[in-house]
């Protein structure tokens, strides 16, 4: 589906126009589509469901992406489960409204209060990745008197061929336990008490857009289950982590759900584990944009600059990743284009959100920076003393305010100055 579209000459979000949203609740906004989240959910039910294998899956959003609380309530009401990296994420679940039986906890530091938080909460499962995080989570537990639901996150080593900041399957990685010591970290943790193995776990990347690697995972996990049933350990559950990639730039082609996820489906089936999936971005990123004013044109030598008003602490990605997001004017111009750097007004050379792009426009014009629901607002920073944008979620013609623009005293309410 594609929510945001030219309609009579302006770029619209559903049949909202995009000026009628940034007189409303001004710029930079990020505006998301409340028909595309929902889809994009959708063809991964509708995918599980389909398939022998993937019923009674569990399809865990990664709130790392995008955790506002009216995306994660709407995921919630659809029935999904959710991946978390921390205590706030989780009270952040809780309270848009999650179920905690579909949670699922990953990250490599959980402290003691985390874990005690999420096993009073009842989570589904903790993605466990070193051996003392397993003898806290043991700890912990017997002191809660709970067993806790462990998966071990088993680093499978294949490369997934993404840009090396969001690639963690490989061996260097921070993540997981190698795979060579997989099976002896189970034995071990089979014999805490307080630990209850119910799975295994792996993700080795972010935006991936050839499924292959998907599959490589895939079979060294395998490998590995049917190992550790012959030790008398059985697996419920295989959680195959989230990365699969989208349509950033027009010439990337974006595997279907169903491309992504049948292949690995057929490969389980008759196994009788049950699966999850932690995606993230694809869930949200092409169903957000960011909504900026251009300040100013400055044309330099060489170079023009189009002065936005979104900087990098409202989307980091291209100044730490390169990456690139396509910028489109609000209402296309047909004249003679020229060749802008547009740029925010942090003082930083980094930033920028994108580079070297033909654009018609004047000062005043709007421009919409497009696949920006994953990893922005999520990533937003008050850097430079700058407020968080405002967010908006458009329903058809309808649009919600989902988190209003940050005061700026609100930047500072929680700072002191030493006594006089
Ligand atoms: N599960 C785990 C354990 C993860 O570490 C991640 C992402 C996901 C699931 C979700 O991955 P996704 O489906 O979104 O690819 N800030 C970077 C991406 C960082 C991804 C970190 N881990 C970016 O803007 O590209």
């Amino acid at each position: 589906m594609t929510p945001f579209a030219i309609q009579n000459g302006v770029l619209h979000a559903e049949s909202v126009p995009l000026p009628a949203i940034a007189a409303r609740f001004g710029t930079p906004a990020y505006v998301y589509s409340r028909a595309a989240l929902e889809a994009s959910l959708r063809e991964f039910q509708d995918v599980l469901s389909g398939n022998p294998a993937g019923t009674g899956a569990l399809v865990c959003y990664a709130v790392k992406a995008n955790s506002s609380l009216a995306i994660l309530n709407l995921f919630a009401r659809m029935g999904a489960g959710f991946d978390i990296v921390s205590g706030g994420e989780l009270q952040r679940v809780l309270a848009a409204g999650a179920d905690p039986g579909k949670v699922v906890f990953s990250g490599v530091g959980k402290t003691a209060a985390e874990m005690a938080q999420a096993l009073d909460a009842g989570i589904f499962c903790f993605n466990v990745e070193s051996i003392p995080e397993l003898e806290r989570l043991n700890e912990v537990a017997g002191r809660c008197g709970k067993a806790a639901p462990v998966s071990l996150r088993v680093n499978p080593n294949v490369d997934p061929k993404t840009h090396p900041y969001i690639s963690t399957g490989l061996k260097e990685a921070k993540f997981g336990v190698a795979y060579e010591d997989a099976l002896a970290l189970y034995l071990r943790a089979a014999a805490l008490p307080n630990i209850r193995i119910t799975g295994i776990d792996c993700h080795i990347g972010s935006q991936l857009l050839d499924p292959a690697p998907f599959g490589e995972a895939l079979e060294r996990i395998l490998v590995l289950v049917d190992r550790l049933s012959a030790e008398g350990i059985a697996i419920h559950h295989l959680d195959l982590g989230g990365g699969l990639g989208i349509r950033y730039r027009d010439d990337q082609v974006q595997p279907t759900v169903a491309d992504y996820l049948t292949p690995l489906l057929d490969r389980l089936a008759g196994r009788g584990l049950q699966v999850v999936l932690e995606p993230g971005r694809r869930l949200v990123g092409n169903a957000g944009l960011l909504l900026t004013r251009i300040e100013y044109l400055k044309p330099g030598e060489g170079k023009s600059f189009a002065i936005v008003d979104a900087a990098m602490n409202d989307l980091m990605r291209p100044a730490l990743y390169e990456a690139w997001h396509d910028i489109l004017p609000v209402v296309p111009n047909a004249g003679d284009t020229s060749v802008y750097d547009v740029v925010g007004p942090v003082c930083e050379t980094g930033d920028f959100l994108g580079q070297g792009r033909a654009l018609c426009v004047d000062a005043g014009d709007l421009l919409a920076v497009m696949s920006a629901g994953a990893y922005g607002m999520a990533m937003a920073s008050n850097y430079n003393t700058r407020p968080r944008a405002v967010e908006v979620m458009v329903d058809g013609g309808q649009v919600f305010e989902i988190r209003r623009r940050e005061a700026i005293p609100e930047l500072f309410a929680g700072e002191r100055v030493l006594p006089a």
